[in-house]
């Protein structure tokens, strides 16, 4: 049957039809917020290309998880920004680390209402930016391995729910995992950043963490973002090794990897709307070009449509300005 009996527009007549014949929702519980904890700064430091975001002194990550948690977001991203950076990243797994700070101050005060995930990596932490240890200009992935598992450990211990390494180093998962047992923390879930794409959408956060490779680029460890079979079998890899939760990042460039994976594994996706996804859209915003909520509102169900279903993005503590836009 075909016209004129079928009419595709009778059940987009009203609101109403329109509601009832959704298929996609996206709620609050679907979005984690990141916060970017700064460890030298005395007030929150706007990020010149984030528009509405900040840099937050310690004291005030407590305030920013409360309200995320009013507008019925239930889980944080934590990133460091440690006064003092080494060749070796020390500050990563340092006990009073600032990431370290967060998450006790966090777990005193909300408990288990709050899902505190923590990102596990070095380019914060390291003189050089780049995400593991340097030796002879290279990036040392074995070397690099023992140095996560201690970062992640003292994230378990300062109480995250959930780690979330993202340094892309080989066997990342399976050494977190295996340090997380051996220590008392087999209950520490793990967030893999799995298809981590080489992507030029980092640029805003990499100013906003200082975290620029100081040579070279990411693409010795990060994906080639031409890939989709090599990006599925880093997700396989990754499930393999201990991983709870698989994610894709960035989201908007690479929503084919999205279904796929959700095709293909059966755990929980999460996808990563990054720093540059959100610049974009603020900034055609800012110029009048586009409809700010209903452009948040639009991208962000076709993430979920796309098949993930946790969303990280820099969007979601005001989600009830643009949620539900008809
Ligand atoms: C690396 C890391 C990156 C992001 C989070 N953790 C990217 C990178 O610099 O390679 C990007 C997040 C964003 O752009 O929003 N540890």
């Amino acid at each position: 049957m075909s016209f004129p009996s079928v009419r595709m527009r009778r059940l987009r007549t009203t609101i109403a039809l329109r509601e009832i014949t959704n298929e996609v929702e996206l709620n609050p519980t679907d979005l984690v917020y990141p916060i970017f904890v700064d460890e030298s700064a005395k007030n929150p430091l706007p990020i010149r290309s984030m528009p509405g975001y900040y840099r937050l002194p310690l004291n005030q990550v407590v305030k920013e998880a409360r309200q995320t948690l009013e507008q019925g977001v239930k889980s944080i991203i934590l990133f460091g920004v440690p006064s003092k950076k080494d060749e070796l990243g020390s500050e990563a797994f340092s006990e009073n680390g600032i990431v370290q700070r967060a998450i006790r101050n966090l777990k005193k005060e909300f408990g288990d209402t709050l899902v505190v995930i923590s990102d596990v990596c070095l380019c914060e932490y390291t003189t050089h930016g780049h995400c593991g240890i340097v030796k002879d200009g290279k990036i040392q992935n074995d070397l690099t391995l023992k140095v996560l598992q201690k970062v992640a450990i003292s994230h378990a211990k300062a109480g995250a729910d959930m780690v979330a390494p993202s340094a892309m180093m080989d066997g990342q998962v399976r050494l977190i995992r295996e340090g997380l047992d051996d220590t008392g923390y087999e209950q520490t879930a793990i967030l893999a950043y799995s298809a981590k794409f080489a992507s030029s959408f980092y640029g805003p956060f990499r100013e906003a963490v200082e975290s620029t490779p100081q040579f070279g680029n990411r693409k010795t460890y990060q994906l080639n973002y031409r890939n989709s079979r090599e990006a599925l079998r880093e997700m396989e890899l990754d499930l393999d090794e201990g991983a709870d939760i698989l994610m894709v990042k960035p989201a908007i460039a690479y929503l084919d990897i999205i279904h796929a994976a959700k095709a293909k594994f059966n755990v929980p996706l999460a996808a990563y709307n990054v720093s540059g996804e959100y610049a974009m859209l603020k900034a055609a915003a800012q110029n009048g070009w586009i409809d700010e909520r209903v452009s948040i509102y639009e991208t962000l169900i076709g993430i979920k449509r796309a098949g993930a279903d946790l969303i990280i993005t820099y969007f979601a503590k005001d989600v009830k300005s643009w949620l539900n836009t008809t």
